[in-house]
C-alpha cells in the first residue's frame, strides 16, 4: 500500500466516513491560555476539506509530557475551543477522554461533516509505549488514518506509528505534503546550507544536529544548547543547560567540524530570569549563581553578519536567548530580521518550532518574509 494524500480518495469515499487525523497540537499553553496557534491554523484546510467530504473528522494530538496520566493544565480543551472559533464547521465536540465508553458513542452520533477533538493523547499510557491494544482502540475509532502531525513524525509511538499501521488506508494532509516537500528540496537542492539553531530542547537539537553537521556549510549555535558546546571546549558557563551526556560527542563534533560551528563568545547573563539584578554583558567566563539568557551584542554581529551574505539556503530552529523577556530579546529579534534580510537578498529561509515562529512577531517581521515557517520543532 502506498502513501497518498487526502485528495487522492474519490470524493465519495469519505461520505459519513469516520476518519482519523493525527496532528500536532502541542502548542504552549500558558493560564489556559493559547499563546502561539500557528500549529492549529496550519491544519484547517485538511480538516474542513475532509468535513466538507462529509467525513466524521476525529482529530487527535499529544500536548506536553504528562506521562500517561492525566493532568489538567495539559487538557486539550483549550484548543478545542480555539479549533471551534476557527473552523467554518459546527462546533469541534469535546468530552474530555482519549478512549472510553463516552467517546466511542460520540463518534457513533458524529453527523457527516463534524469534528471531534481526541483528549490529550498522553494521558493514556499506551500512546509513548505504543501499546498494541491501544493501537487497536484507536485504530477501531475510525476508517481511514491521515497523518497531519509533522512536528511529531519522528515518534514511534501509537497514535503515529502502531494504530497507523492498523488501517488500510494511509493518508497524508496538506500541511505533511507541504511540509515534506520543502524538506525534501532543502535536503537534495540546498545551496551553502547555513543553519541557525538555539532553543533549550538540547536533547533533540542534539540529535538533529548529527543529521546536520557534516551537511552544512556553517552552524550558528544559540540558546540553551551552545552551553553544552561551549564546555566541551573548556569554557566556564556558570549555571546554564548543560546536557553533560552530549560533552564526549559534542567534543568529536568540534574535533572535525569545529570550523564549520559558531558558539558565541559574548552573552547576555543574570542569575535568574526573574532576578534581573545582576543583568550584564560578559565576555569571558560566566560566574557561578549566573547563566546566559542571551546572546551577547558581538555574537549577535557576527551571526547576523554570516546570514546577511544572502543566497544559498538558511535553516533557523530556535531561539537564541529568553526573548520573550525584552533584556534578553535582542540576539533572537536581530536573527529574525537577518533572516529577512536574507530572503530579500535572494536566500531560501526556513524556520520552524512554535517558539522561533513566535520570535517573528517580536522581531516585526512578517510572515511572508520567510520562505517557509515550518509546525516542526515545537515549544519549550
Ligand atoms: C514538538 O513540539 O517538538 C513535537 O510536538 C514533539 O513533542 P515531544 O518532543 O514532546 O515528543
Amino acid at each position: 500500500m502506498t502513501k497518498k494524500s487526502i485528495t487522492d480518495l474519490p470524493d465519495d469515499r469519505y461520505a459519513g466516513t469516520p476518519v482519523f487525523v493525527r496532528v500536532d497540537f502541542n502548542v504552549s499553553i500558558q493560564n489556559g491560555k493559547i499563546r502561539e496557534d500557528y500549529r492549529l491554523r496550519r491544519t484547517i484546510p485538511t480538516i474542513e476539506y475532509l468535513s466538507r467530504q462529509g467525513a466524521k473528522v476525529i482529530v487527535a494530538s499529544h500536548l506536553g509530557k504528562p506521562k500517561g496520566k492525566p493532568v489538567p493544565d495539559l487538557s486539550l480543551k483549550p484548543v478545542a475551543d480555539r479549533l471551534s472559533s476557527m473552523l467554518m464547521v459546527p462546533a469541534v465536540k469535546f468530552v474530555g477522554d482519549v478512549v472510553s465508553a463516552s467517546v466511542t458513542k460520540t463518534v457513533e452520533a458524529m453527523n457527516p461533516g463534524e469534528v471531534f477533538l481526541l483528549e490529550n493523547l498522553r494521558f493514556h499510557p499506551g500512546e509513548e509505549a505504543n501499546d498494541p491494544a491501544f493501537c487497536q482502540q484507536l485504530a477501531t475509532l475510525a476508517e481511514i488514518y491521515v497523518n497531519e502531525a509533522f512536528g511529531t513524525m519522528h515518534r514511534a509511538h501509537a497514535s503515529t506509528y502502531g494504530a497507523a499501521q492498523l488501517f488500510q488506508e494511509r493518508l497524508t494532509g496538506y500541511l505533511v505534503e507541504k511540509e515534506m516537500d520543502v524538506l525534501t528540496q532543502g535536503r537534495d537542492h540546498a545551496t551553502r546550507p547555513l543553519v541557525v539553531v538555539g532553543g533549550i530542547k538540547i536533547k533533540d537539537k542534539l540529535s538533529a544536529l548529527k543529521a546536520l553537521i557534516p551537511k552544512a556549510d556553517r552552524i550558528l549555535l544559540g540558546g540553551g544548547i551552545a552551553f553544552t558546546f561551549l564546555v566541551a571546549q573548556g569554557k566556564v558557563t556558570g549555571d546554564s543547560p548543560v546536557e553533560h551526556d552530549y560533552v564526549p560527542w559534542v567534543q568529536e563534533m568540534l574535533t572535525h567540524y569545529g570550523d564549520k560551528l559558531l558558539l558565541p563568545k559574548d552573552h547576555v547573563i543574570a542569575r535568574a530570569l526573574d532576578d534581573r539584578t545582576g543583568v550584564q554583558v560578559v565576555q569571558g567566563p560566566i560566574p557561578k549563581g549566573a547563566r546566559g539568557f542571551d546572546i551577547g551584542p558581538e555574537a549577535t554581529l557576527a551571526y547576523t553578519h554570516e546570514l546577511m551574505r544572502g543566497g544559498g539556503t538558511i535553516f533557523w530552529n530556535g531561539p537564541l536567548g529568553a526573548f520573550e523577556e525584552d533584556e534578553f530579546a535582542e540576539g533572537t529579534v536581530s536573527i529574525a530580521r537577518a533572516m529577512a534580510l536574507a530572503h530579500w537578498r535572494g536566500a531560501m529561509t526556513v524556520i520552524g518550532g512554535g517558539d522561533t515562529v513566535a520570535t517573528l512577531r517580536k522581531a516585526d517581521v512578517f510572515e511572508t518574509e520567510v520562505s517557509h515557517v515550518s509546525t516542526g520543532g515545537g515549544p519549550p
